[in-house]
C-alpha cells in the first residue's frame, strides 16, 4: 500500500530489505535501499519514476491498489537508470499511450534499455506541466549522476522531487527524516555521496545555486532512495555544498593489503609516527582485503591525506589494492595528499607503482614512499615512523 507524503501526494514504491550490491558488486548496501516513486492526484494524475525491474509487477499490483493506471495522466522519469525505471514495460502494458516525460537524454536512456518507442514528451529546464492547482516545474540536472537526471519541483506544495539527488541506500519503514536514526542517516546519506556523486562535485554547488538562487520555498525534498527530507530540508542541500567542496576532515587514512605481515607492520609503525607527530589528527587503518571497499572509500573522502601500501607480487600489487586505486581514479577525489609504502622480497616494484597510480588519482604526492625488504627489521620500523612524522607534518 501507498503511504502518504502529503494530501496530494503518496509515496507508491519499493523499500528493498534484502539489497546488498547495486550497480553489480559497485556499491555495498548493509542497510538495504528504497525506490521511491511518487504519486501526485490533483486535478490531472502524474506518476513520478518506478522501481526496479525485479519488483515491477509487484509494483503495478500495489499501485492499482491507489489507482485505476488507466487514471494516471502523465508519467514523469527524472531518470532512466533501472532502479527507477525497471517498473515501467510492466506498467505501459497497461497504460501504452500515457505521455513519458523525460529530459532529451532521458529518452536516449529509455530507448536504450526498452527498445520501445513510447510517447515520449521531451522537457528543458523552465518547462511546466500544469496538474490543477499545482504544476511541475522540470529542472534538467545533468551528471547528478548521469547525463539525462532531472529534478522536478511542485507548487503549491513546495516539494523538490530530487531523484538520485540527497538519496540514501537505507531501506525503512519509515518515511521520513525525523523519523529515524540520525547517525545511519547520515552515515548512509554521505557513503552515497562519497561512493557516488563525488566526481560531480562541481555539476553539485553549480546546479544547487542554480536552484537556491530561484528562491522557490523548499518545504521538502524527496529523493528516489531512502527518506525524505521533511524536517528542515535544506540540512542535506548544505551538506551536499560542505561536501562537494573539496570535504575533508582531519584524518590520516591508511589503505594496504599484506601477504606476510610485512606491509601491514609498516603500517602501524606509521600510523605510530604520525600519531607522534600529531596527537590530534585521527588515523585509521584498513586492510583492502578484509574491509567493505566502499566504507573505505568513504573514509578516503573524509580524509586529508591517504596512504596506499601492498607488498609487491608479480612485479606488481595485490589486487585489493589495485581495486581500491582504481576506485579512486575514477571518483576524482580534490585537494587530498598521499604517499606509497609497501615491503618486498625480489624486484619490489609496488612502491613505484602505486606512486604512478596516485599520480592517475589526481592526488597531491607527498613523497617517492617507502619500502622495506623482506619482513621489516627494527632499523625499517624505525624508518616507518620517520615516515610517519613526515607524512603527518607534510
Ligand atoms: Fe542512478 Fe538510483 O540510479
Amino acid at each position: 500500500m501507498g503511504k502518504k507524503v502529503t494530501d496530494k501526494v503518496t509515496w507508491v514504491g519499493k523499500v528493498d530489505w534484502e539489497l546488498q550490491r547495486f550497480h553489480g558488486d559497485e556499491y555495498s548496501t548493509d542497510r538495504g535501499s528504497s525506490y521511491n516513486s511518487y504519486l501526485i492526484r490533483d486535478r490531472k494524475t502524474a506518476l513520478i519514476d518506478t522501481v526496479w525491474q525485479p519488483y515491477d509487477e509487484e509494483f503495478v499490483e500495489n499501485l492499482r491498489k491507489e489507482i485505476d493506471p488507466k487514471e494516471i495522466d502523465y508519467i514523469i522519469v527524472n531518470h532512466g537508470e533501472v532502479d527507477h525505471s525497471g517498473a515501467l514495460a510492466a506498467l505501459m502494458r497497461e497504460i501504452p499511450d500515457t505521455p513519458i516525460y523525460c529530459t532529451a537524454n532521458g529518452v536516449k536512456s529509455l530507448k536504450g534499455h526498452y527498445h520501445r518507442d513510447w510517447n515520449f514528451v521531451t522537457v528543458r529546464t523552465g518547462d511546466t506541466l500544469d496538474l490543477g492547482e499545482c504544476k511541475l516545474v522540470f529542472v534538467e540536472a545533468p551528471m547528478l549522476h548521469w547525463p539525462d537526471s532531472m529534478f522536478c519541483y511542485m507548487t503549491e506544495e513546495n516539494i523538490l522531487f530530487s531523484n538520485d539527488g540527497f538519496g540514501q541506500h537505507y531501506a525503512s519503514e519509515f518515511l521520513f527524516n525525523d523519523t529515524v536514526d540520525q547517525a545511519e542517516l547520515y552515515a548512509e546519506a554521505l557513503k552515497y555521496f562519497a561512493n557516488i556523486l563525488t566526481p560531480f562535485s562541481g555539476f553539485v554547488i553549480k546546479k544547487i545555486n542554480e536552484i537556491l538562487d530561484l528562491g522557490l520555498p523548499v518545504d521538502m525534498i524527496c529523493p528516489s532512495h531512502g527518506v525524505i527530507w521533511r524536517d528542515d530540508p535544506l540540512q542535506i542541500v548544505r551538506k551536499y555544498l560542505e561536501w562537494a567542496d573539496g570535504y575533508k576532515e582531519n584524518q590520516i587514512t591508511l589503505v594496504y593489503d599484506t601477504m606476510w605481515d610485512g606491509t601491514r607492520k609498516m603500517a602501524e609503525a606509521i600510523a605510530e609516527g604520525i600519531r607522534l607527530a600529531d596527537p590530534y589528527v585521527k588515523v585509521k587503518l584498513f586492510n583492502a582485503s578484509k574491509t567493505d571497499k566502499n566504507d573505505i572509500l568513504t573514509e578516503i573522502f573524509k580524509s586529508k591525506t591517504v596512504l596506499f601500501g601492498s607488498p609487491t607480487i608479480n612485479n606488481g600489487l595485490l589486487y585489493s589494492v589495485s581495486g581500491i586505486l582504481e576506485m579512486c581514479r575514477g571518483l576524482k577525489f580534490k585537494g587530498k595528499k598521499a604517499a606509497a609504502f609497501g615491503c618486498y622480497g625480489w624486484s619490489g616494484e609496488s612502491v613505484r607503482l602505486i606512486t604512478k597510480a596516485l599520480g592517475e588519482c589526481k592526488f597531491d604526492i607527498i613523497n617517492d614512499g617507502i619500502r622495506a625488504s623482506w619482513v621489516p627489521d627494527s632499523t625499517a620500523i624505525e624508518a616507518c615512523i620517520e615516515f610517519g612524522k613526515e607524512i603527518a607534518n607534510a
